[in-house]
């Protein structure tokens, strides 16, 4: 009797453990997602609006009026319809957002607040990263994407994507100091690419580089004996930064932005 309670268990404990592992390899294999979330990924609406549309019976599923909001879809098999036009999933998402000071641009970080932390958790999608990086007190244009390839081409050196600075120095910036940043500094060991700098004040200008070294334009204004004392991306290829968006808000970047980042103009 006794043993053959221990065989029943054994068997038991297999069949749980073999299940688990089924589930484990199917929730692999198929991503399911909430109806809210899948709608807000895609940029369709936010969850609370989400849940407004459905209730007013705005979204169907493969042919049905969704009830909840919540419910799970497969959004590789669903059909998803809002206001009358099917919303198609797209494995890529790109985001522009407006970073302001104090974040750092990384996924994650174990003190310090991340360009991530700023983008609600429910859009924060699987392997979403900053295209590049800004400093912790540089403010501005980060697009941050889960395209791994796109970002690459944008971001590779062979490309030149140029990028689009407004800076503020603490000393004036004579035109010989004009000159040379533009012809190319050594920034310790290395000899910044040509690049332009339209000075809009004594102090203040717009600088635009073709490259993206460590603390690059800081250390170029070092290298004529200067100091940025701000910092803001307005612009990364031919995406500019939408001046309707506030310090630390974000919002997709339309099909256009998408299509031109993409080129790795
Ligand atoms: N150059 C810098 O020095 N810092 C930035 O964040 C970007 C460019």
């Amino acid at each position: 009797m006794h043993i053959f309670s221990v065989k029943i268990h054994k068997i038991l404990f297999t069949f749980y453990i073999l299940s688990v592992i089924i589930l484990y390899y199917k929730k692999g294999l198929v991503i399911f997602l909430r109806l809210d979330r899948f709608l807000s990924n895609m940029g369709k609406a936010t969850r609370s609006e989400s849940s407004r549309l459905v209730r007013m019976g705005k979204v169907i599923v493969n042919g049905v009026p969704a009830k909840k909001s919540d419910m799970q879809i497969n959004p590789d098999t669903d059909e998803v319809v809002l206001n009358g036009a099917p919303v198609t999933y797209k494995q890529f998402t790109y985001i522009m957002l407006n970073k302001p000071e104090g974040y750092v641009s990384a996924t994650d970080d174990p003190q310090e607040k991340t360009v991530l932390d700023l983008v609600d958790p429910e859009d924060r999608r699987k392997g979403l990263f900053p295209c590049g990086r800004l400093d912790k007190n540089t403010l501005g244009l980060v697009i941050l994407t889960n395209d791994g390839e796109g970002a690459h081409r944008c971001l590779s050196p062979k490309h030149h994507v140029s990028k689009v600075y407004r800076f503020e120095t603490l000393l004036p910036i004579s035109q010989a100091d004009k000159a040379a940043l533009e012809k190319g500094v050594d920034i310790g060991g290395y000899t910044t690419r040509p690049c332009s700098v339209a000075l809009t004040g004594e102090r203040t200008g717009k600088i635009t580089l073709t490259e993206g070294k460590y603390h690059q334009i800081k250390r170029m204004l070092e290298a004529v004996n200067n100091k940025i004392t701000y910092l803001e991306r307005i612009s990364f290829g031919t995406v500019e930064l939408d001046p309707s968006l506030e310090r630390g808000e974000w919002r997709y970047l339309t099909k256009e932005e998408e299509k031109i980042f993409l080129k790795g103009e």
